[in-house]
């Protein structure tokens, strides 16, 4: 199933979210609000509010207060993104230039500082510290899984364990709270936020794992920036990890990555790629995440079965295959 036919039944209520987004990023500073605007106007999948949303289901559904928590949760993932691209020297982003590559680093970073202070702003809104508190602590991990990765660049002896802990930490959980504050906001009870975390969470492994064999397999329009990124950055990816134990080429592959990292992020990452594709690594990999889609969709067993639960399983499906 498409994503956009999934969203179709809420479409007005993202609408409503697209507005808000819209104006919580402008203010009169002309500049923060053009750099912020840029991003938000290049599109993105929204996956983190409807999340938020199709959760706020299982309580009482009101959009004024899941709004607070939904604009918050896009804007967070949008200031991360910003940092992301500069840390990751990344041109291109949703097929547009990156804000970092458009104006430039320091910039980008205040943008990203902006759009951070502009999310406190209107979750604060909601007098539930425990809301607050989630948050927060899902922003800190994001920043140690984001740490970790620059920690590891290049490292091909790191375990797999290793990079699950990294994804994790810089994607699994917000996934996961978004899917938990959005039940908490609604007055869910305990543990239909909790089923909704693991959900989540399940989910966002496979997100991540699925992102990182987009960049090795996907076409540049497809993933909005050009294939092999993660490698030319150091960024030692699943696959990657697997393709060095599982391929009869792996010597040459170890070989290739250190060229590349020699050239400082000049070097060819075509032999790379070639090997790594036709590696066992892919479909290893992508059992994973078929994995971790399934436990997504055990852990909304015990939920009633009203309609958000079947796009959450439809979203969860899309994520577990999707291409873009
Ligand atoms: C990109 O996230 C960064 C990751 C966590 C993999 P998305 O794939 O949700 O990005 P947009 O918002 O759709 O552009
Ligand atoms: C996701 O990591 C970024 C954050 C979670 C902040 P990536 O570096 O893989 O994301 P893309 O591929 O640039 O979108
Ligand atoms: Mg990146
Ligand atoms: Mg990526």
């Amino acid at each position: 199933m498409k994503l956009l036919d999934i969203y179709a039944k809420m479409k007005g209520d993202l609408d409503a979210i697209e507005g808000q987004l819209a104006r919580s990023v402008t203010s009169d500073h002309a500049l923060l609000t053009d750099t912020s605007t840029h991003l938000l106007k290049a599109g993105g999948k929204r996956i983190r509010p409807v999340f938020v949303l199709l959760s706020g289901k299982f309580g009482t559904y009101e959009l004024s207060v899941l709004e607070r928590v939904a604009v918050p949760l896009e804007l967070i993932h949008m200031a991360s993104l910003v940092h992301d691209d500069v840390i990751d020297n990344a041109e291109t982003r949703r097929g547009q230039l990156t804000v970092k590559s458009k104006w430039d680093n320091r910039i980008a970073m205040y943008t990203g500082d902006y759009i951070y202070g502009k999310a406190l702003a209107i979750v604060t809104e909601l007098e539930n510290p425990q809301i607050h508190q989630i948050l927060s602590g899902a922003m800190v991990q994001m920043c140690i899984g984001e740490m970790e990765q620059i920690r590891d660049f290049f490292n091909t002896k790191q375990s797999v364990r290793n990079y699950l802990l990294r994804i994790r930490r810089k994607t699994a959980i917000l996934l996961a709270i978004s899917c938990q504050l959005g039940a908490i906001a609604s007055g869910a009870d305990r543990k239909t936020a909790n089923a909704l975390y693991r959900f989540g969470y399940n989910v966002g492994m496979a997100f991540q794992i699925r992102d990182d064999l987009l960049d090795l397999l996907g076409t540049e329009k497809q993933i909005g920036k050009p294939p092999g990124s993660d490698i030319r950055q150091g960024n030692i990816t699943l696959p990657v990890l697997l393709a060095l134990r599982e391929s009869a080429n792996a010597e040459e592959l170890q070989a290739e990555i250190d060229n590349i990292q020699s050239s400082n992020g000049a070097g060819e990452t075509k032999r790379a790629l070639n090997i790594i594709r036709k590696s066992a690594g892919i479909a290893i990999a992508d059992k994973l995440a078929t994995r971790y889609i399934a436990k997504a969709i055990e852990a909304l067993a015990g939920l009633p079965n009203i309609p958000a639960k079947k796009n959450l399983t439809d979203i969860a499906h899309f994520v577990g295959k999707r291409n873009y």
